[in-house]
């Protein structure tokens, strides 16, 4: 794909992140959105629906040979993909809990090459195109200094797929390490957070791939480090994710790593 076309694309992101968010902002608190579980600890609301279809629709009018996956809809992989989650957070949102965000990503053969997070509530756009940096509202982002563990403060996002136990094991081998832990419910703010340097790391035994697509690029333009996210098939079947900065890398990767459902294979750097 030529430049201008990617350049295109990405101003377009832009855009519908931001418009998708002010759609989510209208079902924000409202005391009788729908909603349902769609597996054990998997919400879905009437906005994840509805943010979904806003951005689908968008982006099937614009670029109509673009291949779309997204959460509510799923998709097949392609060249030429588009990874969509609507809704980051969707338990907060549910519960009218302002920590949630709408999360773009264009991936080009499997290799994401934009990513756009926007925070309606914050109104926070983050975005960053690979090689030119990575911003906040305008301005550059970096992420933080930090190289002393005991000052370090990560966050450990949890799976239902795994587990209590095996979440339980791995905090506790963070907590052993010295890292403060946290968990707010939502993977791709977490990672912007890392990004933008107000916390240090994240982890989790597994993430889908809109959940992580766009806030990838904006971690590693950055400074950031995260995992071999464009592992096999990452795409279709996610996987776990380390993301740090680069002074705490190799303790949080090898902290994480000592739970037996982390897989060895994946966590060798991207950029290693
Ligand atoms: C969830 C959030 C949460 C993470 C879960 C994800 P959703 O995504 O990112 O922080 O711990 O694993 O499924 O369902 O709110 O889009
Ligand atoms: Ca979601």
């Amino acid at each position: 794909m030529r430049d201008s076309e990617i350049d295109l694309r990405f101003e377009f992101a832009r855009s519908l992140a931001k418009s998708a968010g002010e759609l989510a902002r209208t079902y924000f608190r409202d005391p009788v959105l729908g909603q349902r579980y769609k597996a054990l600890a998997d919400l879905v609301t009437d906005a994840d629906l509805a943010v979904d279809g806003h951005i689908s629709r968008a982006i099937a009018q614009s670029f109509p040979t673009d291949a779309i996956l997204s959460e509510e809809a799923g998709g097949d992989d392609a060249d030429t993909l588009w990874i969509v989650d609507p809704i980051d957070g969707t338990q907060n949102f549910a519960r009218g809990i302002a920590r949630f965000a709408i999360s773009i990503a264009l991936c080009l053969k499997g290799r994401p090459i934009f990513g756009v997070v926007y925070d309606p509530i914050a109104a926070e756009l983050f975005y960053s195109r690979t090689g030119g940096g990575a911003f906040l509202n305008g301005k550059r982002i970096s992420t933080s200094q930090t190289l002393k563990v005991e000052e370090a403060l990560v966050e450990a996002g949890y799976s239902a797929k795994f587990g209590w136990r095996t979440y339980h094991a791995m905090t506790g081998f963070l907590l052993e390490e010295g890292f403060g832990v946290r968990q707010s419910g939502s993977a791709v703010l977490g990672l912007c957070e890392v990004a933008c340097g107000r916390i240090d790391g994240y982890c989790e035994l597994h993430l889908e791939s809109w959940d992580v697509a766009a806030a990838a690029v904006i971690l590693e333009e950055a400074g950031g480090r995260i995992i071999d996210f464009l592992a096999p098939d990452w795409v279709k079947h996610g996987g776990p994710i380390v993301a740090a900065t680069e002074g705490i890398w190799d303790r949080l990767r090898y902290a994480a790593s000592r739970v037996p459902a982390f897989d060895p294979v994946r966590t060798r750097s991207f950029r290693s």
